[in-house]
């Protein structure tokens, strides 16, 4: 079969990514070293079927992060976060999980019951306006939006990509009948989108119908007070709230770890929350009266945005006040948050490993593991990603942000480096001795991660109004409750 001339490889995206704009990260090299043999050991660890059929289009993809904790030569794992759909690093895994997780959006565009159907692929960046931040992985939306398009082409309608970038110079460009993906970042969206009276999203005039992007479906939905009507709006995963909000995420895992006891993970996460300004800066005090250090994350933020550590119990009044309003007004310029990305979660620092191995260039410095749970059919399965190591030495006689923050966009960009420079593939020998992990552990560390997405998906169907999806919940019919949850 002769190739379509008009489609090009990934690979020659990313090479011409800097004539184009701005570099792309191409993340082949981790790919390429996740070995096969361990992929698939742990990877059938971390199977589980689906509690019932139905949840199948409530869930794409979730890269569940965990901390490292060693006590007397025994590890722990702490899930600090599931996050969700925004996933960065898709391509850091292997290619048959590529295409899984991309099969799983066109299926979700073949769902969209509106001929012309507007779906959203929102990606994370540009949050300051003072430094804006180009994604490096835009890549991988684009492959998300090649899928989405491609479920549309299913039915027979030639489908349109457009971009935020053309649309706010061109807002008539999204006049057209054809069902169509809109890819932009997560601001750019939001500024631009608006809400009729009965709940329907539009963004330029256009109806939209779904939204790909955890963080993005639950700014959304605290942009318009909560008051979109889930009946008309898709939103991969369904499960966006605990993707975005660690709250939500720990008052679930909490629930889980009581009923899946398990020495490799914590029974509890402890953590409080707070609604306002007053509550957080009272509960703050209140935890490190208490002698527990404490860090604060903001609701639908990411890349460590608004994250504060408050490690000194006897750390000034003022300079608590000074971080915890430092962090209110970040979330408020990056993300538009009103008055803050409220509510608040106050957790529990974890003290964590850092890399072990003297001599590594990054000896020293803290660590983190990425487990990536997705749904491949009615089963989900759970594949070690990546290790993402912070940008600096950790000493906890001086420690600073960048020592405690993991994450692989914040070192890339303040050391001026490649994000692969910080990560290394996690179903790979190599990797798991230098940190000193045993593929026991790795394997009991996936089962437990379906599992817990597993309880998740649960919840959602058994209790929906606890997941962001009531809307109006409380005027539906019952046909009307199943609507919200068929619609994702
Ligand atoms: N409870 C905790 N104890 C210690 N460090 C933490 C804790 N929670 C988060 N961190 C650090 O902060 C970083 C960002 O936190 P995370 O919850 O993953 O939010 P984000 O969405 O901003 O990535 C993590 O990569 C980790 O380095
Ligand atoms: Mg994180």
């Amino acid at each position: 079969m002769r190739a379509d001339p008009l489609t090009m490889s990934l690979e020659t995206v990313i090479a011409a990514s800097p004539m184009l704009g701005h570099m792309l990260e191409d993340r082949s090299s981790v790919r390429n070293r996740q070995e096969p043999a361990l992929v698939d050991l742990f990877r059938d660890a971390g199977t589980v079927e689906l509690s019932n059929p139905d949840q199948e289009h409530l869930f794409l993809v979730a890269p569940l992060d965990l901390l490292v904790v060693e006590t007397d030569g025994r590890k722990q794992f702490h899930i600090t976060e599931t996050n969700g759909t925004g996933i960065g690093g898709l391509t850091n895994l292997p290619l048959d999980v590529v295409s899984t997780v991309l099969d799983g959006l066109t299926e979700m565009a073949t769902r969209l019951p509106e001929p012309n159907a507007l779906v959203l692929a929102a990606i994370s960046g540009m949050e300051s306006n003072k430094n804006p931040r180009h994604n490096h992985l835009v890549h991988e939306k684009m492959l998300y939006a090649e899928a989405l398009k491609r479920g549309f082409e299913k039915h027979g309608h030639s489908a349109k990509v457009l971009t935020m970038a053309q649309l706010e110079q061109d807002p008539k460009a999204i006049d057209t009948d054809q069902p169509t993906v809109v890819l932009g970042y997560i601001k750019e969206l939001l500024n631009s989108l608006g809400m009729n009276r009965d709940g329907r999203l539009r963004l330029f005039g256009r109806p939209v119908d779904g939204a790909v992007n955890d963080r993005f479906c639950l700014n959304v939905l605290s942009r318009f007070g909560h008051q979109v009507d889930m009946t008309r709006f898709a939103t991969m995963n369904r499960c966006f709230v605990p993707g975005a909000d660690k709250g939500k995420a720990y008052e679930l895992l909490n629930e889980f770890a009581a009923e899946n006891k398990d020495d490799l993970f914590p029974n509890k996460v402890r953590f409080s929350r707070a609604g306002n300004r007053p509550a957080l800066i009272a509960g703050v005090l209140n935890w490190l009266r208490e002698g527990r250090k404490a860090v604060i994350k903001a609701q639908g933020t990411g890349l460590g945005h608004g994250i504060e550590f408050f490690l000194d119990p006897e750390e000034a009044v003022d300079s608590i006040i000074d971080k915890i309003d430092h962090s209110i007004k970040v979330t408020e310029a990056y993300y538009g948050a009103i008055g803050g990305a409220f509510p608040y979660t106050v957790c529990e620092f974890v003290d964590t490993c850092t890399v072990p191995r003297n001599g590594h260039p990054l000896f020293g410095h803290k660590y983190e593991v990425r487990v990536v749970v997705y749904r491949d059919g009615a089963t989900l399965k759970a594949i070690p990603g990546i290790t993402k190591i912070s940008s600096q030495g950790y000493d906890a006689d001086k420690s600073n942000r960048l020592s405690l923050i993991n994450n692989i966009t914040t070192s890339a960009e303040a050391k001026k480096r490649e994000g692969t420079d910080f990560m290394l593939p996690l179903c790979n020998e190599e990797t798991l001795d230098i940190l000193g992990i045993d593929a026991d552990q790795m394997k009991r560390v996936c089962a437990y991660c379906s599992r817990y997405v597993r309880y998740i998906l649960d919840q959602v169907q058994a209790q929906p109004e606890r997941f962001g999806l009531a809307g109006v919940w409380g005027d539906l019919n019952q046909d009307d409750r199943s609507l919200v949850l068929k619609r994702a």
